[in-house]
């Protein structure tokens, strides 16, 4: 075959039906019992959408991007879309010829193209979990709509809205393609569990955390988001090559989100900055009189930043953890940029430096290297998250204004690994429990400083015109121009 032809049929084979009920790159049409059981899932993710989908404009156009095919260019188009008539579809990364699993004991060997029995249920638990996640954003968000700042605003929330609900359909897809009646049953159990209910929560603490204002959006994309793609990128090193494929065309959806919560609060920043030395004030901490401005204050933005990145680093699980050394060592789940670290990337006979806290200090101990997995993650998000918080310093540098967004303490308000059972500031002090109660809202959000941020958010409708505590874009969406409707109210 020659190489016209075979980029052809690569082409063919990846190339996205729309015609089908489902769209897919999955040539779902060739398996039949999978393509009934999705059917029958797809209108109860509609009902589901419907009850815990945005509260209000389902029947507004919305300018939305739909993924059209997998190549990094051009994979999607742009247009009104009423948001029930999404066309969520099931799309893989085109797959790799000669694929080998590039880490762990099966280090060398094809990737496995069925689930390996023995790593049936380790594989199942990292799918639900990883799916559990996507309706539970959506649950958070769902009040959003109506106190958006703009319209461009309101229209990128609904697009991470409509993406995190196509994750959940890669993630179902995996699960009821290759997890038999189990998968079948945990798809339905992911349209059953709510955010933040007693009962039945999501699965993991920062998922239930309310999401009741802009800034908490902003934040949450920002951090939490930034979670999912160090999730992502480690699937997307999956030796089960279907998930490596999901993950990977994920990715280049999930990065959009965490632009919105880059810029969102980029944006936030540079209104606080211009509102205050357009009157004259030069104390960040001054807050009563920055706040009287219709901005939010330099100092909330930080300790809106630490709670949201506090929760966010317990969602890596314990920093030493023998289920990540497994996962690994199977091959199941990577390092973040695995294939580009130099080493054996089996990690038998390695240590990695973890920080623990131990007679009254915090050290660096150097633990075996596979059971700190989640550690070496967790300080490959840090670093990720310290890019976003140096532009962030940039805008504010730029306005002349003395402060710094830092980010806290590693051990600062953790529930989950090594620091879960300490009190420690944003510095690093150690604390006992009272001090802590006492003393936690110099660090974290107050009740005074969340009514504010909600009694702040009124809702702009008109083209073009932004809330007083916001700047506007530097582009539009798709180079739209600034006063473009990107929601038909
Ligand atoms: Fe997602
Ligand atoms: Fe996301």
């Amino acid at each position: 075959m020659s190489t016209t032809s075979e980029s052809l049929s690569a082409r063919t084979a990846d190339a996205v039906d729309y015609s089908a009920l489902i769209p897919n790159n999955v040539e779902l049409n060739s398996d039949r019992a999978l393509k009934r059981a999705l059917e029958r899932w797809q209108p109860n993710f509609l009902g589901w959408w419907k009850e815990m989908g945005p509260d209000g404009f389902q029947e507004n156009q919305v300018y939305l991007r739909t993924a059209v095919g997998v190549d990094k260019a051009g994979w999607a188009k742009f247009d009104y879309v009423k948001m029930p008539e999404y066309r969520w579809g099931i799309l893989l990364a085109p797959k790799e010829e000669n694929r080998t699993i590039a880490f762990g004991k099966h280090k060398g060997e094809p990737v496995w193209q069925e689930v390996p029995g023995e790593y049936r249920a380790m594989l199942r638990r990292l799918i639900v979990i990883q799916g559990d996640t996507e309706p539970a954003s959506v649950e958070q968000q769902r009040y959003l709509g109506k106190t958006a700042p703009s319209l461009y605003d309101m229209r990128n929330l609904f697009q991470v809205n409509v993406e995190e609900g196509r994750h959940l359909w890669a993630m179902v897809y995996l699960l009821q393609k290759y997890f038999g009646r189990d998968g079948r049953e945990e798809a339905e159990e992911l349209l059953q569990r709510r955010s933040g209910n007693a009962d039945s929560p999501r699965i993991l603490g920062a998922f239930n955390e309310k999401t009741p204002d802009w800034l908490s959006l902003f934040m949450f994309t920002q951090f939490t988001d930034r979670d999912g793609k160090m999730q992502l990128e480690s699937l997307a090193q999956s030796g089960f090559d279907p998930l490596s494929r999901t993950c990977r065309f994920m990715l280049m959806e999930e990065s959009f989100h965490m632009f919105t919560g880059q810029t969102g609060v980029a944006r936030t920043i540079e209104q606080t900055c211009a509102s205050m030395n357009e009157a004259g004030i030069t104390d960040p901490c001054d807050v009563e009189a920055v706040r009287a401005l219709g901005v939010i204050d330099l100092p909330t933005i930080q300790r809106k930043a630490n709670f949201h990145m506090s929760v966010s680093r317990d969602l890596f699980g314990a920093e030493v953890s023998t289920n990540a050394a497994n996962a690994f060592n199977a091959g199941v789940k990577g390092r973040f940029h695995e294939t580009q670290i130099e080493d054996d990337h089996q990690l038998t006979n390695d240590t990695y430096p973890v920080l623990r806290h131990k007679d009254g200090a915090f050290v660096k101990q150097d633990v075996p290297a596979l059971s700190a997995i989640n550690a070496r993650l967790l300080d490959d998000y840090i670093n990720d998250c310290q890019r976003g918080i140096d532009r962030w310093n940039k805008v504010i540098e730029k306005a002349n204004i003395d402060f710094t967004i830092k980010q806290p303490h590693k051990a600062f308000n953790r529930r989950i690994g090594e620091f879960a059972d300490l009190h420690v500031s944003t510095d690093g002090e150690v604390m006992d429990a009272q001090t802590w109660t006492d003393r936690q809202y110099e660090w974290l959000p107050t009740e005074a400083d969340l009514k504010f941020l909600v009694d702040l958010m009124h809702p702009v409708t008109a083209p073009g015109e932004f809330a007083s505590w916001i700047a506007p874009p530097k582009v539009g969406v798709n180079q739209q121009p600034g006063d473009f409707e990107y929601v038909r109210i």
